[in-house]
């Protein structure tokens, strides 16, 4: 088949865009897919197996705080356009070392924006620098209202601050340079590949081993949540439809305080193990808030769904239980991920 497109994805071994990077191999075979991921611990070659043999998938070790070896890159796979999904992605990790989200999110990004303006120059309209972010660059909300593309930036964390400034780089690149640009900006998704770093797969593990649910705080923080392949599909019509420097806020209208998602899990994980109801809801330990903890973000996604014809395809009690069940019958790539530097973060971060 002859190639229209050569498509290069960063962090594609990551949760997110191992999804993004399936889609775009299987979807699109006239495609040229390059993932370009520096495998750190968040970055799994396992979670791409199953398409690894195509022949439109190419994977690349590399780093993009690597200035020379960005435009390297570049100028080797000459690509028409850039879904740049790589990035330092835990609130938690950012609190105790902001410098590695600086290198990553912020001068990481700067180098793809020069490497891309270098290698587009003399066409840059044929092109697409695509960067994927977070409904956290707008910060915080309190008990009514939504985040809406115009709402301004008041990131909060060291995680949220880097991708509000990453975001920033992408824009003046757009206004300064004419460098063909979208950006969007999702809630928390979830779904199979998540690194057990974060809530809803931390606890799937944890209560698998009958290890205590640490929650912060009194459990009262709420985010909106979205099936991972949902975001995946959203990327692709962005990346398809999507107007040249607009942003497209990306979400589910699917609120949940984390104490009750977490109780919902205790559920579901009880009838899947065949134990006796309220069993592990008997784990869930109320620990130390995260410092600055946001307490709520609420997306309000109706410029995608509207404009451009997208919406979510599942409902969060589905997505769950697929959730589960993958988990659990997923069991090797759980024992994978969880052995070795995840044991010394976990003791690091919990005690
Ligand atoms: P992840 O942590 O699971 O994956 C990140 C990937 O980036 C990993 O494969 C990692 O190896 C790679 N990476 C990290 N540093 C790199 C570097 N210097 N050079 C090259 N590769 C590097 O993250 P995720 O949850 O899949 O998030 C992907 C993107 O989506 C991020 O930009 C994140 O900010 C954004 N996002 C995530 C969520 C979410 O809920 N997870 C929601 C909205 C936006
Ligand atoms: O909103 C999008 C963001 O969602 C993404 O940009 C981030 O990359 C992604 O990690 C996610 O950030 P959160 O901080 O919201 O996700 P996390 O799973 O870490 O936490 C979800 C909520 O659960 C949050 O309120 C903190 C709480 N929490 C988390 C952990 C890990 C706990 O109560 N206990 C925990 O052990």
């Amino acid at each position: 088949m002859a190639t229209t497109k050569k498509v290069l994805i960063t962090g594609g071994a990551g949760f997110i865009g191992s999804h993004v990077v399936r889609l775009f191999v299987t979807k699109y075979p006239e495609y040229e897919v390059y993932n370009m991921d520096a495998l750190t611990y968040a970055g799994n070659l396992e979670n791409l197996k199953d398409i690894e043999g195509q022949s439109n998938y190419h994977f690349v070790k590399g780093d993009i705080s690597d200035e020379a070896a960005m435009q390297q890159l570049f100028q080797e796979i000459m690509p028409d356009a850039v879904l740049h999904l790589a990035a330092e992605s835990h609130v938690d990790r950012s609190i105790k070392d902001p410098m590695a989200f600086i290198r990553t999110n912020v001068m990481g990004t700067v180098n793809l924006l020069n490497a891309a303006k270098e290698l587009w120059k003399d066409d840059m309209d044929s092109h697409l620098f695509y960067h994927i972010s977070t409904d956290e660059v707008y910060g915080s909300l309190d008990d009514g209202g939504y985040f809406l593309e115009d709402t301004s930036y008041d990131p909060k964390s060291p995680y949220s601050a880097s991708k509000a400034s990453s975001d920033h780089f992408v824009r003046a690149y757009h206004n300064t340079y004419g460098l063909p640009i979208v950006i969007s900006n999702c809630s928390n998704n979830y779904g199979p590949n998540h690194f057990p770093e974060k809530l809803i797969p931390l606890c799937i593990n944890n209560i698998k081993h009958n290890k205590p649910l640490p929650i912060y705080g009194k459990g009262e923080n709420v985010r909106d949540w979205l099936y991972v392949v949902d975001h995946a599909r959203a990327i692709d019509t962005i990346f398809h439809q999507g107007k040249v420097g607009d942003t497209y806020n990306i979400g589910g209208f699917n609120e949940w305080k984390n104490i009750d998602i977490v109780r919902l899990l205790c559920q579901v994980m009880d009838r899947k193990l065949d134990r006796s109801e309220g069993t592990s809801e008997k784990l869930i330990t109320f620990v130390t808030d995260r410092a600055g903890h946001d307490l709520r973000y609420a997306i309000n996604a109706h410029k995608l769904m509207n404009e451009l014809g997208w919406k979510p395809s599942l409902q969060f009690e589905e997505g769950i239980e697929k959730t589960v069940a993958w988990y659990l019958s997923n069991e090797e790539w759980l024992e994978n991920v969880t052995s070795g530097n995840y044991q010394k973060y976990y003791e690091g971060q919990y005690g």
